[in-house]
């Protein structure tokens, strides 16, 4: 096997909000070949890795990634052909000595990941493997269960909704992936059904959610709780909702500013808040509660809530393995959210999930909200063994091609699949 790189090729396409990205090919000598492209988010957390774009405002206001491309093309790919594709660690350790910076702004985060992604979907062809098998190993066989979102606000509504960002529904309560994602589908449907009965909009969000004026952050849930009794099911039983607040975007001098609710709360008020909603709903994930710059407010919330619901931080660690250390030593929070393109590489990507779960963390794999139908985290998901992970809606083909992937997975591994179901979470879930 010379399953050595012979060429990358790196070009502009666009995202699901329609601004540009980046995708990269990667050939090897022994003829295989791979396609990958790289997702971009709205709600960033400050210190996630960079994403390098033009700044030429007569191209695409701004957005365009011809210097990302040029830095694949001129610095990356002369760097990397002719080296072993399925040394991935090695390969993204050569990326990251030759950017040189702490953040990746050099050659750019999505040049880097889009050629990290590609190199591995490469190897694992190589080897003959699929995806999740080539990263994941023999031990793997457990789908995750799916967040779906189904209600949008923040800056994903583009402020016209709920202050929080994320209202996800989690089946957990399914037998089979497959299951999971019929439920997940029918809920939708159920809620859009009620919306529509109520002359409400069933416009959409960025990630495919509802995106509509609401009166309180507690009305999405209310509504939420409804659409999954429409369905036939049982909500905390069968159906749990997870929440991302993406609180980073309405904190402001200290304090939690709740525009829909008219109302600004400290951190100490703001869990208060938690509570009550995790005592009212059956809530059993709470991601970015508090804002990635309120460390004494996140030690609070994992005082209060950490022993019973799983505390996810997303802005607040960005994938980034040293800050979840701090995260751990200073014992505020008990899980990560992993996206790729927070920290630009696949191996650096593995280890923040492996340094999470060798302390009894959770690893919680997402999107996001500017995506593309690649579907690599849904491989990720399953070799990583997280047990869960967030894709948006089941709507929308950049969003429903991870679920659909997922169900390939399930049949690619037959009688080995295992839902994680109520065992995804940190916390226990009754
Ligand atoms: P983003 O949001 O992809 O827009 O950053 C996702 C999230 O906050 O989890
Ligand atoms: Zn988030």
């Amino acid at each position: 096997m010379n399953a050595t790189i012979q060429a990358l090729f790196a070009r502009e396409i666009l995202d699901s909000r329609g601004n540009p990205t980046i995708e990269v090919e990667c050939r090897l000598n022994n003829g295989m070949q791979s396609r990958a492209a790289v997702p971009s988010g709205a709600s960033t957390g400050e210190r996630e890795a960079m994403e390098l774009r033009d700044g030429d405002i007569k191209r695409f206001r701004g957005k365009g990634v011809l210097k990302a491309i040029a830095a694949v093309r001129d610095e990356i790919a002369p760097h990397l052909i002719g080296l072993d594709s399925t040394d991935q660690a090695g390969i993204d350790a050569r990326m990251i000595a030759l950017d040189g910076t702490e953040n990746k702004s050099r050659l750019g985060a999505n040049a880097l990941l889009g050629v990290s992604l590609a190199v591995a979907r490469a190897a694992a062809l190589s080897c003959d493997l699929p995806l999740f098998r080539y990263l994941g190993g023999a031990g793997v066989g457990r789908l995750p269960v799916p967040h779906m979102n189904i209600m949008n606000g923040g800056v994903h509504a583009h402020w016209q909704g709920a202050d929080f960002q994320e209202f996800m529904i989690a089946p957990y309560g399914a037998s089979t992936l497959r299951e999971a994602v019929e439920w997940g589908s029918e809920i939708y449907q159920a809620l859009r059904s009620e919306l529509e009965q109520k002359k409400r909009s069933v416009g959409v969000g960025d990630e495919g959610g509802f995106a509509l004026p609401v009166s309180s952050n507690e009305e999405p849930l209310a509504l939420i709780v409804r659409a999954i009794e429409q369905a036939g099911l049982r909500p905390g039983a069968q159906v749990g909702i997870a929440i991302d607040p993406a609180s980073s975007e309405f904190f402001r001098d200290g304090r939690y500013q709740l525009r829909t609710e008219n109302r600004q709360l400290d951190a100490e008020q703001m869990v208060a808040y938690y509570e009550k909603l995790v005592a009212n709903y059956p809530i059993v994930l709470l991601e970015d509660g508090m804002a990635e710059n309120d460390w004494a407010g996140w030690k609070v919330l994992n005082a209060q809530l950490g022993a019973t619901l799983e505390l996810v931080g997303d802005d607040i660690f960005c994938t980034n393995p040293a800050i979840i250390q701090r995260g751990i030593d200073e014992n505020i929070a008990n899980a990560v959210l992993i996206k790729l393109n927070q920290i630009g590489t696949v191996s650096e990507t593995i280890a923040a999930t492996r340094l999470a779960q060798h302390h009894g963390w959770g690893a919680f794999v997402s999107h996001r909200s500017g995506e593309t139908v690649d579907s690599f985290i849904a491989d990720l998901t399953v070799a990583l063994d997280t047990g869960h992970l967030k894709t948006g809606a089941p709507a929308r083909g950049e969003r429903v091609e991870k679920y659909n992937q997922l169900m390939r997975i399930e049949d690619a591994l037959g009688a080995s699949a295992r839902y994680a179901g109520k065992g995804a979470y940190i916390r226990a879930v009754k």
